[in-house]
Order: C-alpha cells, then structure tokens, then sequence
C-alpha cells in the first residue's frame, strides 16, 4: 500500500492505491465493478460522515435551534440521507418528492427546509402534511397559496423569505443565484414587504439567501451573511432565523483547492455574531444549507470501456458505458474531470484520449482530453467527485437504466441503489 498522489486527491478520503489498484472505503474498484456492474455509483461513508460532523458541529456554535440542513437537490439516495440523518443533519428539500425523501431516511419533519421557486399546492400541502419545521417563500404568490392551504387545515406555518442581494460569485453562470436578475428569490426591497405584510397563517422568521454553487472563493458567502443582519434591521424585519444557504464548491482536478466546509461554517457563524454584536441585535438561530460539499468528494463513478479507435483528425476515443445518462454536468455547465484506470491509477501517461459516453448526442462526452496509461476494452475507469448532483439528475435518454450506487466503508460494499432495469423503463407508459 502506497500513499496518495497528488492525482488522485479529487478521489474521496479512504482512497488508497493497492497492489489491486485503486481503492475506496477499503474496497477495489475493480472488485467492486465485477460485483456490481457498471456504472456504478459508489459513495465514501467516512468522507460523508466526516464532512456531516464538521459542519454540524460548527454551526452548534450559533445560539440554540442552528442547524444544517443538507441540500437533498445534491443528492437523495436514501441509504446516504440516513447517514446524514445519523449525523445530526437537518435537510433542505425542493419538492414533495424530495419531502418524501426526507421523512422516509428519518428526518422529522421539524427538521425539514422547504425551498422551491416554483412551488405547486402539492408541494405546499406535502410541507403541511410533515409538519415542516420552515417554508422558504420565493415571491408573494407562494405566499398566497401557501396561507389559503394553511387556511384549509387551520395551521400556522413558519416561513422564510428568499431575498437576491445582487452579491455575484465567482462561478458558472448557470448556478450562479443570488445576483440580480436571478429567477430565484425577490429583491431585499420587496422581499423585507413581504415580511411586513404577510397573509395570516403565515408567520415570518426571518431571511434566506443562497448565492450559488460550486463556490470556491468563499468571501461573498461571508459577505452575504454579513449583510443580512443590518439590512433586516435597517428594515425593521424580523429576524429570529436566518438561512445562509450552501454553495461551497469542490476540487474537481488535481491542483484544485476549496474551504473546508467545517470551517467555512465556522467563518460564517463568527461572521452574523460579530455583525449582530456590532448591530446590538440578537444572533439569530443560524441555517447553512450545504450540499455539493458534503457529498461531492465522496462520490466516485466507475464505467467499463467498451470500445477505442482513432479517428481522422488523429485524436483516440475511448467509449465507456456510461454518460449524459448518469453525469449531466458536463453538458449542463461543462463540468470537468481527472478520471484514472481504476488498475493503473498512477501508471504514466501513454498519451492523451477522449473519453465519450454511450448516447445518441455528440455533446456526450465524460472528458475531452486526459492523459492515461494505454486503455484497453474492459478496462474500469474511475471518475471522482461524482457525489453531488449526478445521481440526482440522472436520467433514462436512449432508454439506457439507470445504474446502480453502493455505499463502501471499512473494507464492505453496500448496495444502496437497484440498477434500473429495462422492465421498469416501462412502468409508466400506459
Ligand atoms: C436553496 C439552496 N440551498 C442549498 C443548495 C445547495 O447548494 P450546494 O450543493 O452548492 O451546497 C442549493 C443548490 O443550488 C439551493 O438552491
């Protein structure tokens, strides 16, 4: 057993290189796609618990009621969310199904942080039904359906309103939220009006703020939280709770370099103290809501090569049997990727391939350019930080199943997710 290149370090915490190869949470990836098949998603236990705890503990820090609430959009496999839960996590959830999610890992509903800018009154009614702890308004419609849907069951529901500070971040335009303009959230102005002026059932505690995500530069997470307090004041607006959002980013590459997400709450929390003691105001019950950079590392994804040929222009493709289906990022945001022979991780380079997905969309392509060893069909290639935001946005194009996931700690491998099988392709069609 070796120690870990400086490749290898977007691959999760547990990762070793073995006289087998690579390996996570004590298991061979070249194992574990024998067992399991390809794709796979495979998740890291101790990189999520180990990010779960930090940021759990440091927002402890904030007066009683602060809590993280994991962002279920980033990824909501049950058999993770109850490790999450395990760990004293909240959860953040954008629609009923994501409700759903929640109550069934464990999660009470008291603990849940309903957000959407679209909601439909069968979300709203989802959030009323499990007894959600917080309902984050995105504009005075939600408002209004939300009040006529408490009116019906005679409740009083705790809200949060989502305001756009126009603070801008450092990242791809398409998950940039927080700046003017965006579709999500309203203006402080009309934000701090709704506060002021909310249907009855409703009762307003306070302010929420999401920026964006993939944030690597963490300053304008801390200037946002800075921010609030004195607006609210300024405003005369309640502020019993206020939620900072996630939005802190990962490495992706080798070289890449991020927050600590423990101590990046840690900032924040010692950021709204201090402002609220300069304000001579209260410290609010503090919310983060961090997704990507809980689960992101922990999540590797392995295919199996299919077919390799050079073609005109000279360049060699390698096709694996994965793709758009499983990893949406790179055609929705050109994400990138440092993926390796799970046998030969750190063998040199023989030169530089393509690696293309499987579907019908010259877009597919996993990575467009990476030095490996000489690639052979049936080699497993293992791509790292896969964790966030590609098991939940991964889709059935080309009527291609869904693949499975497993969760790997201490030398075991756990199925947590079915491969999705070409009968249940079908389920739906009538
Ligand atoms: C409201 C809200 N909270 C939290 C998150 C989680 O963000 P991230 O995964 O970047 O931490 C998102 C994602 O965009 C979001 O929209």
């Amino acid at each position: 057993m070796t120690s870990r290149p400086d490749a290898l370090l977007p691959f999760p915490d547990s990762t070793e290189v073995t006289s087998a190869g690579l390996a996570v949470g004590g298991c061979a990836l070249t194992g574990i796609a024998a067992e399991f098949g390809t794709p796979l998603y495979l998740y890291d236990e101790q990189s999520i618990r180990t990010r779960a705890r930090s940021v759990v503990e440091a927002v402890a820090a904030g007066p009683v009621g602060s809590r993280a609430a994991f962002a279920l959009k980033s990824l909501s496999t049950l058999g993770v969310l109850r490790v999450l839960q395990q760990e004293g996590m909240s959860a953040d959830c954008a629609s009923s199904g994501e409700i759903a999610a929640a109550l069934r890992a464990g999660f009470l509903g008291s603990q849940l942080v309903v957000h959407g800018n679209a909601k439909s009154e069968t979300d709203l009614q989802a959030a009323i039904d499990a007894d959600a702890g917080l309902v984050v308004l995105d504009g005075r419609d939600d408002a209004e359906r939300l009040a006529a849907l408490c009116a019906q069951s005679g409740r009083t529901q705790d809200v949060l309103v989502r305001i756009a500070p126009g603070i801008d971040v450092d990242t791809h335009r398409h998950i940039a939220t927080g700046h003017h303009g965006s579709k999500f959230g309203m203006t402080p102005a009309e934000g701090a009006e709704l506060l002021r002026t909310l249907p009855s059932g409703l009762r307003g505690r306070g302010l929420h703020v999401h920026l964006g995500s993939q944030i690597l530069d963490a300053a304008p997470l801390v200037e946002a939280a800075r921010w609030l307090p004195s607006f609210a004041k300024a405003e005369g607006i309640p502020l019993d709770v206020l939620d900072v959002g996630g939005g802190l980013g990962i490495p992706y590459l080798p070289g890449q370099d991020s927050p600590d997400p423990g101590t990046h709450t840690a900032n924040l929390v010692a950021a709204i103290t201090q402002v609220c003691a300069d304000e001579g105001m209260p410290v609010p019950q503090i919310i983060v809501e961090p997704g990507r950079s809980i689960v992101g590392t922990a999540g590797t994804t392995l295919y199996s090569v299919l077919g390799i040929k050079k073609v005109g222009d000279g360049s060699t493709w390698v096709a694996v049997d994965g793709g758009m289906g499983d990893n949406l990022r790179v055609g929705l945001y050109g994400g990138t990727y440092a993926p390796v022979l799970a046998a030969r991780p750190i063998d040199p380079s023989t030169g530089s391939v393509r690696i293309a997905g499987r579907h019908c969309e010259s877009t597919d392509v996993l990575v467009d350019g990476i030095e490996l060893p000489e690639v052979h069909v049936g080699d497993v290639i293992a791509v790292p930080a896969t964790g966030a935001y590609h098991q939940t946005m991964a889709n059935t194009y080309n009527l291609f199943g869904r693949p499975a996931a497993v969760l790997v700690g201490n030398g075991d491998a756990t199925l947590i997710t079915r491969r999705e099988s070409t009968d249940e392709l079908f389920l739906r069609d009538v």
